[in-house]
């Protein structure tokens, strides 16, 4: 019950990029077949910033999900869905609206920052200022405790575990929890019980967190328990009652190594990408013309490796025989500039090749990929569903 599911959501923003391959999707990758994953398209997201023109937003995802295909997500692996297929996430977030203080989203960092650095829209709307509480829901709807995202969303899964804490808080408390608890502990068996009311009393007098870990790890193994016992004893360790939603974290993609053609961080706003649909031709021309040492003004001009943006996608592309080739000839000006980035157009290259193929392929089948998205929603909204059963009981919503 507790055992790791990891979901991540992503705004469809149009043609991802090899930035958004190198930092996002490669870890994606390698998760599905770690963990149990849910990946969606968080098109509601979109419509916070984009409501004044939401028509290009389903031709977004659509081309969003082919790019997640062609570069690997594995869709026997992991669920894809959209967000607004999942109703579920509305109800969610309307019902947690409720609790949720509003200085609470008002000091999230995110909501002051892009309402500044996006001047040319009103953001002023409730839609926007619930930003973060929407992706709560979106996190808390699947009790996905891993959440892989970039560092400018930690503030946001931080906000999510406010979210859930002060919900099980509120709702989780069930009539006759403190006599059923110590019932459930008593179940437990006289050592393991004894053991585990010492480590509740450490982390509730001392907050040792590294107790409540342990004690965490004893209610883990523990199997002669029910599932209902077990989330009592899990909410009665943190002095709350039942957890009826799980606290996710963070899991911290490592910042992307990928540099755009300028050397600063690929990004759309910066006009540096390659898209992963982009021509062989495109790509050969976007490259050979980027910027190199500036001090590289003539063929015969000695330049340093380290202060041009082509030796950065080296580190991308290249092996070590190369860089040495580079570190040699540059400095030395036995190589030109446009010999030096032969190879990295050659791996760029290799690399979008059968990317760029699967990316035909899932184009010609549309109703291929259709299929994927609705099995995906389907599931997803089985495991919604669950949740919205429990979450309507503690609120006295359920109406059977
Ligand atoms: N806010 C995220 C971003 O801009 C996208 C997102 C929406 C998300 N819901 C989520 C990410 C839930 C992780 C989990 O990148
Ligand atoms: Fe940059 Fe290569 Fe030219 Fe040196 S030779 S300046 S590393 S492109």
């Amino acid at each position: 019950m507790y055992a790791d599911r990891v979901l991540s959501g992503m705004r469809p923003t149009g043609n991802l990029h090899l930035g958004h391959y190198h930092g996002v999707l490669k870890n994606w990758i390698k998760l599905q077949h770690e963990y149990e994953c849910l990946f969606f398209v968080a098109d509601w997201h979109a419509l916070t910033t984009h409501y004044d023109n939401p028509l290009g937003i389903e031709e977004a995802t659509w081309q969003m999900v082919i790019d997640w295909l062609a570069a690997g997500v594995d869709p026997s692996r992991a669920t894809l869905f959209i967000q607004s297929q999942v109703i579920e996430h509305a109800e969610l977030h309307l019902l947690l609206s409720m609790m949720t203080p509003l200085g609470w989203l008002e000091r999230v960092p995110t909501y002051k920052d892009q309402q500044e650095k996006l001047t040319e829209k009103d953001l002023s709307t409730y839609g926007f200022l619930g930003y973060p509480l929407l992706q709560s829901a979106d996190i808390l709807i699947y009790r996905a405790n891993q959440v892989p995202v970039g560092e400018d969303q930690v503030p946001h899964i931080e906000f999510s575990r406010e979210i859930a804490r002060r919900f099980n808080h509120l709702y989780g408390k069930e009539p006759g929890y403190e006599e059923k608890a110590e019932a459930a502990v008593k179940k437990l068996g006289g050592k393991k019980a004894k053991l585990y009311l010492e480590m509740r009393t450490r982390y509730q007098q001392d907050g040792d967190e590294a107790a409540l870990e342990s004690a965490k790890a004893l209610l883990g193994e523990t199997q002669n328990l029910s599932l209902g016992d077990k989330e009592r004893l899990y909410g009665y360790l943190e002095g709350g009652g039942k957890m009826i939603l799980t606290e996710p974290e963070a899991l911290l993609t490592e910042a992307s190594k990928m540099p755009g053609l300028d050397g600063q961080k690929m990004s759309k706003s910066y006009g540096n990408t390659i898209s992963l649909r982009e021509s062989p031709e495109a790509v050969s021309k976007k490259i050979r013309t980027m910027p190199t040492d500036p001090a590289r003004v003539r063929r015969t001009d000695p330049g340093t490796p380290e202060k041009c943006p082509v030796w950065q996608l080296h580190q991308v592309y290249s092996g070590d025989d190369v860089k040495a080739w580079v570190q040699n000839g540059c400095p030395s000006a036995a190589i030109g500039c446009l010999e030096c980035k032969q190879p990295v157009i050659d791996g760029v290259l290799r690399e979008l090749g059968p990317i760029q193929e699967r990316a035909r392929a899932y184009t010609e089948e549309p109703d291929r990929v259709k299929n994927i998205i609705a099995d995906g929603c389907e599931r997803a909204r089985d495991l919604a569903r669950e949740t919205m059963r429990d979450v309507r009981e503690a609120m006295g919503l359920n109406y059977g």
